[in-house]
């Protein structure tokens, strides 16, 4: 499984990059938001830190012309680029285009199994649903995971998954059961998964059993 970084901050992607585990960066304009920094540098500087791994920036168009203007001008800034475009009728026009294009695009908003069917059917390379919203709304955004994971390989669709509106450790593992390609995580909850009580009582025990022996021995 993928992990991805869900954050627009260049400092929490440099950190958990230094943790070995990240595969790639998801954005949107709340993130890149919350920077309070210029949309293209901070792009840039994602794409450059992340390599050839990829970046999804997100377009702000609602009709498929614009989107595929803004598209065209992402996929310029670098190699790695994603472009993230909202699932709609104009959305899903733009991916197909794209895609024949040669563009990599990440359907968004994704919130049920036929938004997920329509995306991968339009050449999407990656879709995105939402899980911890559609929780906050009362239902279980894990169970279209594994719908789309069903879906997706009962007719064999390149698009992969990527679970997205991560809130906890949990949504990870469920989806990765259930074989879904990405999850893109909050630094927040990457930091967490890494931590078990069990852990660091076990490295308590094995420190001070390990300094025992050496005053035993006569070293410490
Ligand atoms: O990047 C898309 C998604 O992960 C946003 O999550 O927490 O705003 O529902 P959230």
């Amino acid at each position: 499984m993928k992990f991805f970084v869900d954050t627009a901050n260049i400092d929490e992607i440099r950190k958990a990059d230094g943790w070995g585990v990240v595969d790639g960066v998801t954005t949107n304009p709340t993130l890149i938001g919350r920077e309070g920094k210029e949309f293209e540098p901070t792009v840039k500087a994602i794409c450059e830190l992340m390599g050839d791994r990829p970046v999804s920036a997100e377009v702000v168009s609602t009709e498929a012309e614009g989107m595929l203007a803004e598209a065209r001008v992402l996929a310029g800034w670098a190699g790695n680029i994603v472009v993230k475009i909202p699932m709609c009728k104009e959305g899903m026009k733009a991916v197909k285009i794209l895609s024949q294009e040669g563009i990599k695009t990440n359907v968004t908003l994704t919130f049920s199994a036929g938004q997920g069917l329509i995306a991968a059917k339009a050449g999407a390379t990656y879709c995105s649903p939402f899980v911890g919203r559609i929780d906050d709304a009362g239902s279980d955004g894990m169970v279209l995971v594994k719908q789309l994971c069903d879906i997706y390989s009962a007719y064999g669709y390149p698009t992969q998954i990527i679970v997205a509106s991560v809130r906890q450790p949990g949504h990870v593992i469920q989806a990765a059961c259930w074989g879904a390609h990405v999850a893109t995580v909050p630094f927040k909850v990457l930091d967490n998964m890494f931590s078990h009580p069990l852990t660091d009582i076990g490295m308590e025990r094995f420190l001070a059993d390990w300094n025992k022996l050496q005053e035993e021995l006569g070293k410490a």
